[in-house]
């Protein structure tokens, strides 16, 4: 490849869970294109279901796909944005034109959401792969210019990281999926950036009882911190607690955001007849969820998915960028962890093991 820069970036050569700080060579902003300087990356569930077996992208991938960082270059015929302008990249860029698009549900766009991409080369010089068009836990991107969405400079670039995923994902399963409105009652169950945001958005809602649910105990101050009104262990008892506190109806809508088969099942028990079940978390192919066919007639509940929490970025991330700066939103409580690029192996052995909320990468300037 001739011209391009080579910077560090978090590469996993094979699925398994040992990724690497590595040098990739990223091309020259084509046309069309940008480079951003990133200044601030989460690390989220989604980089480790590309290399838990979850999903199957291609390898070596440079992972990450949660970030923030300052435009650097523009390639040709670039006019959405300018050398300076700071930006939170969005994984899920809508063609605007596709069946999807026209009807008004970017979201869904024919040509977005490919776990990879190919993009530049590793130092060794094969071909490398940059997770959801991104591959963004590095010090600089290389993308089209619609997966850039300018956000105010006085945002400050942690915050504005987490705008990009974690928060637009959980934020939008509650405001544009759910519909979430003053009064109601939802459980939220598994804590981590995007199950906490949704607790977040539930809350500014005027939702009545938010009850959070997670594995172990180590996530209750958290949950709190966020706005939960309850927070309970995900155990054999759980639908029992959810319906002890609900007049034994259940609540109106859950939020399943771990990604997994059981507890979609158990979302969809803690749920009172005709409330709704969000799947938020993105589950393997193969965990298949069991429902009786009387209990779906009976129930008359909804089960549906919020893909990138039925947002469109280019007009949900600003909206959110001032909800933050207005002090309406405070996303905060969702970084328990700020890192260096070094240090990202380790934030994904936390993810595993269901530890702490983000981890956030800073990049210096
Ligand atoms: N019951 C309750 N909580 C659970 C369970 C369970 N059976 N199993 C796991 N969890 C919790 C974990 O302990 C963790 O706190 O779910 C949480 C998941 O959080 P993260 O791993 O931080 O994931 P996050 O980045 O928030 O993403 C959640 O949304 O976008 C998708 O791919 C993403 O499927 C993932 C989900
Ligand atoms: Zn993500």
């Amino acid at each position: 490849m001739s011209g391009g820069r080579t910077v560090s970036a978090l590469l996993a050569r094979r699925a398994d869970l040992s990724p690497t700080v590595e040098q990739v060579r990223l091309p020259d902003p084509g046309p069309g294109e940008v480079r951003v300087r990133i200044r601030a990356a989460g690390v989220c569930h989604s980089d480790l279901s590309m290399i838990n077996g979850t999903l199957a992208p291609s390898f070596p991938l440079a992972l990450g796909h949660e970030a923030a960082g300052v435009v650097t270059d523009v390639g040709p015929g670039t006019d959405r944005v300018s050398g300076g302008e700071h930006v939170v990249l969005n994984w899920s860029p809508a063609c605007r034109t596709c069946w999807h698009c026209a009807a008004g549900r970017p979201w869904f766009c024919d040509t977005a959401g490919r776990p990879s991409s190919a993009r530049g080369a590793t130092a060794d010089g094969a071909a490398l792969h940059v997770t959801l068009g991104l591959g963004a836990l590095a010090e600089e991107v290389v993308v089209p210019q619609h997966a850039v969405i300018p956000v105010p400079a006085e945002l400050p670039f942690d915050q504005a990281a987490l705008l990009g995923c974690a928060v637009l994902t959980g934020v939008g399963a509650v405001r544009n999926t759910a519909r979430v409105a003053a009064g109601e009652s939802v459980v939220v169950i598994g804590l981590g950036g995007v199950g906490l945001s949704a607790v977040l958005a539930a809350r500014d809602a005027g939702a009545e009882q938010i009850l959070a649910v997670d594995v172990t105990e180590s996530k209750h101050a958290l949950a709190i911190a966020a706005g939960a009104t309850d927070f309970l262990v995900s155990d054999g008892g759980l639908v029992r607690s959810i319906r002890a506190r609900t007049d034994g109806r259940g609540v109106d809508h859950a939020f399943e955001c771990v990604g997994r088969a059981t507890t979609i099942e158990t979302a969809w028990r803690s749920v009172r007849r005709g409330g709704g079940v969000i799947v938020v978390g993105m589950g393997a192919r193969d965990d298949v969820i069991s429902l009786s066919a009387l209990d779906v007639f009976h129930s008359g509940r909804v089960l549906r998915s919020s893909v990138y929490g039925a947002a469109d970025p280019d007009r949900d991330v600003p909206a959110l960028a001032r909800d933050v700066l207005a002090g309406d939103l405070d996303v905060t409580p969702l970084i328990t962890h700020r890192i260096s690029l070094a240090e990202t192996p380790a934030a994904l052995d936390r993810l595993a093991r269901g530890e702490g909320a983000r981890s956030v990468v800073s990049f210096p300037g």
